[in-house]
């Protein structure tokens, strides 16, 4: 008989040839627990998804309570969904500029794509201006954002009209111009390795958007739900969108994203043509009970109030020769490196040590930590005495006998 490990290397799609192949078992608050007996503490959050933690029972609640009522009914937009309509007058409570009007979908790429096409429709122009080392989906639209063509190159030609230019360069903002249907952009860079704005970017930003008529999409996917220590960057960074893109903790672990805009931009979707922007599954009513209860725990509790004091106490405890820099926004941290070649060693004994951490898309010499927001002062402790373990072991491994 063929372990369930051969079967999946046999029959499930692979995204790499070297997958990590934890095989889980169950998971509960901070930890993952794997069908060998192993329990690793979640430093990574499934890139950003466990905020709250794994099965955060208000989170459980919601979704059987769910399931007890009804699951899918209609395609989206048709039939009125009580999880959809309490879970986008909540948000609306803490967005300003507008937004108040939330189209629901399944993925953080598929956001992406919606706010692209809402953008040209509604301002009748072309052109979409994204950052260099921006990731914002894997769909050929997103994929199309992304500037790095050694990832793009296999699947070219990407949609036309995408200009890139540099995040927090404000002499570039010029790209953004009258033929621009709007600029997509990260409050704080996530793949590239944890770049927060530089004084003033993104008000900037707001500003040209503003003189020549583009809206401006802020990917707050990553960024959103508390990760940096507010409800989303963009209050911390004291800048409205026109469009804002939220996703992955949004479901405290249930697939759900949305879009988010002003009613009279998004009716651009009902007229001239009408049914603008169609989905079956969007804002699953499970997934919207589960992320209707995780916003309200979020807004209710005083998790994300606390997270700005636990970024410091990373800080003060991530002192090593190997470590050039940590950047953070909040309990999203970049590790850099003083030398590629320790990367894999780090992130390797980490894990093997029961700490999970990941790699970054386009930066090679630092690793991601991005915990769940509910993590203690002593497991914070607890991760960084294994990270700084595993950067002597890094060392040791070069050292000349
Ligand atoms: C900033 C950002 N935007 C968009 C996406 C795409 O989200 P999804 O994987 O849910 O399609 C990601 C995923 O990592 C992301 O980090």
């Amino acid at each position: 008989m063929p372990s369930i490990r051969e079967l999946y290397l046999q029959h499930v799609a692979q995204t790499s040839e070297i997958p990590m192949m934890l095989e889980i078992s169950h998971a509960e608050g901070m930890y993952i627990y794997t069908k060998d007996g192993k329990k690793y503490l979640d430093l990574n959050s499934g890139i950003s998804v466990s905020s709250l933690g794994h099965r955060h029972p208000n989170v459980i609640k919601a979704v059987k309570d769910q399931l007890d009522k009804h699951l899918h009914t209609m395609v989206y937009g048709e039939h009125i969904h009580t999880p959809q309509v309490t879970f986008a007058q909540l948000l609306s409570k803490h967005l300003d500029n507008g937004l108040d009007s939330v189209y629901y979908l399944n993925s953080g790429t598929e956001a992406v794509e919606g706010a692209m096409k809402l953008a040209r429709k509604y301002t009748g122009r072309y052109k979409i201006v994204a950052c260099s080392n921006a990731y914002h989906g894997s769909t050929l639209g997103s994929e199309s954002l992304r500037s790095d063509d050694s990832f793009t190159r296999s699947f070219l030609p990407g949609i036309p009209g995408v200009y890139h230019i540099d995040f927090n360069d404000e002499n570039q903002l010029d790209w953004i111009d009258e033929d621009t249907a709007c600029i997509i952009l990260e409050p704080v860079q996530a793949e590239a390795g944890v770049y927060p704005p530089q004084q003033d970017y993104l008000k900037k930003v707001r500003q040209r958007c503003k003189e020549v008529g583009a809206l401006m999409v802020l990917d707050e996917i990553q960024t959103g739900f508390g990760r940096t220590g507010f409800l989303f960057a963009h209050k911390k960074y004291d800048v409205e969108p026109d469009i804002l893109l939220i996703a992955k903790s949004m479901g405290g672990g249930m697939p759900v994203s949305a879009f988010v805009a002003p009613k009279e931009i998004m009716m651009a979707f009902a007229k001239k043509p009408m049914l603008g922007h169609i989905t079956t599954f969007g804002g699953h009513p499970a997934c919207v009970a589960a992320a209707h209860a995780t916003l309200k725990t979020l807004v209710e509790g005083d998790i994300y109030q606390d997270v700005l004091r636990k970024e410091q106490l990373f800080h003060s405890k991530l002192k090593h020769p190997i470590i050039k820099e940590v950047r953070s926004s909040g309990l999203m941290m970049a590790v850099e490196l003083t030398r590629r070649k320790y990367l894999k060693h780090v992130v390797n004994y980490t894990i093997e040590n029961g700490a999970l951490i990941d790699y970054f898309l386009f930066n090679s010499t630092s690793f991601r930590l991005a915990p769940p927001l509910i993590i203690s002062d002593e497991e914070i402790e607890k991760g960084c005495t294994i990270l700084l373990a595993a950067m002597e072991y890094a060392v040791s491994k070069y050292k000349k006998n």
